[in-house]
């Protein structure tokens, strides 16, 4: 039974929490229009390249993925949600985003079949500042800064460098773009089962970089010594055989465990570097490879942030160098944080 004095403790905790929940302000909402006319792709990069020096150093809290699947009934889907988020030690925002995709029934009604919202939440009070309705928009931006910067530390500056780019829809079009901010010398190439025509006359037309549809992924591997991948990855997409020496193959195409765009011959014969380690054995190139017996742990070279650290060199040589991106929470920790930057100020 409550006493008299646990009463009035209980209410002045109840009194007290309600004036400091009420305190907190509405979060912003910021629509699509404002959040894709605001955020560029070297607000992206610069951020992005941040990000992973801190992963590398251990100060970005990082949970693994959550996903929930959205079976199809006559009330709902299908569809899939993945949630991901993180926190970079010493910022002042953390980040959780909802990634809603492959809403196939969407189409039928007119809309697309994917949307999404970055919340980002004040790390001082644990109050959530905006909610960004970005449809993935940002998630492309983050997911185009990581192949820039794979590109930046894994090719050599020093050489002309033709970038081939194998699958060209919305991923691809996100890491040419970043690819030419840090490379403005590029030249593309372009290979698809669709899309490839139109992919290289709006890139050539955006970036004023020139693009060359080609017939086979063996003559594209045969042009470039960087080769992009962003399939769905339900097939890999080259082989072995195909490549030049001093090749870089920044793959992003895995970001699920059903999918693999490379061999495991390719990536056990390379300098193996993943985003996030944790996260590729689960659903990047890596996972495959580990399953086969074709590659361990150990043969993990770098994790993409310690390359960016100069913990360990980039391209070295002739060497061939795989870069695993299946996408992680302190990228969208890091947009979150710049686009939380420059809207709050509008
Ligand atoms: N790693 C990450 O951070 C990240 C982020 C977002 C999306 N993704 C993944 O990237 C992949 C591509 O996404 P998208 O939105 O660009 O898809 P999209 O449908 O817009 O484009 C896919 C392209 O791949 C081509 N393609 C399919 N199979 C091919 C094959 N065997 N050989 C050559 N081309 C082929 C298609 O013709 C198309 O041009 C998906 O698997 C997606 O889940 C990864």
């Amino acid at each position: 039974m409550f006493t008299s004095l646990t009463r009035q403790v209980a209410s002045r905790a109840v009194s007290r929490r309600f004036l400091a929940t009420s305190a907190f302000p509405a979060p912003r909402l910021f629509d699509y229009e404002t959040v894709t006319s605001n955020l560029t792709v070297t607000d992206a990069l610069e951020s992005v390249e941040a990000a992973f020096a801190a992963l590398a150093q251990g100060k970005v809290e990082v949970p693994m993925p959550m996903h929930i699947g959205i079976e199809e009934t006559s009330e709902a889907g299908p569809g899939d949600c993945h949630i991901k988020g993180g926190y970079q030690a010493g910022t002042k925002t953390f980040t959780v985003k909802l990634a809603c995709v492959s809403f196939y029934k969407n189409v039928e009604k007119g809309l697309p079949p994917g949307s999404g919202v970055f919340v980002v939440v004040d790390a001082v009070t644990g109050a959530p500042l905006a909610v960004m309705q970005e449809n993935r928009f940002m998630t492309d931006l983050r997911t185009g800064a990581a192949g820039g910067i794979s590109l930046k530390y894994t090719t050599d500056a020093s050489q002309p460098l033709p970038v081939g780019f194998i699958g060209c829809g919305a991923i691809a079009r996100n890491m040419a773009r970043a690819a030419a901010a840090v490379r403005p010398d590029m030249t593309g190439f372009a290979y698809a089962v669709a899309g490839a025509e139109e992919f290289a006359t709006e890139m050539s037309a955006e970036l004023g970089v020139p693009f060359e549809v080609v017939a086979s992924a063996d003559e594209l591997c045969a042009k470039s010594k960087c080769i992009y991948t962003q399939t769905p990855g339900s097939s890999t997409v080259l082989e072995l055989g195909m490549l030049q020496p001093g090749t870089t193959i920044i793959a992003s195409g895995s970001d699920q465990p059903s999918k693999q765009e490379i061999p495991n011959d390719v990536l056990a014969a390379s300098k193996y570097i993943s985003d996030l380690t944790k996260q590729t054995s689960k659903v990047g190139e890596l996972r495959g490879a580990l399953e086969a017996g074709a590659m361990t742990e150990a043969d993990v070279y770098a994790e993409l942030g310690q390359v960016v650290n100069g913990d360990k060199p980039g391209r070295e040589g002739d060497e061939l160098i795989v870069v695993d991106l299946t996408g992680t929470g302190a990228q969208d920790a890091a947009i979150g944080q710049v686009a939380w930057d420059k809207l709050s100020k509008l």
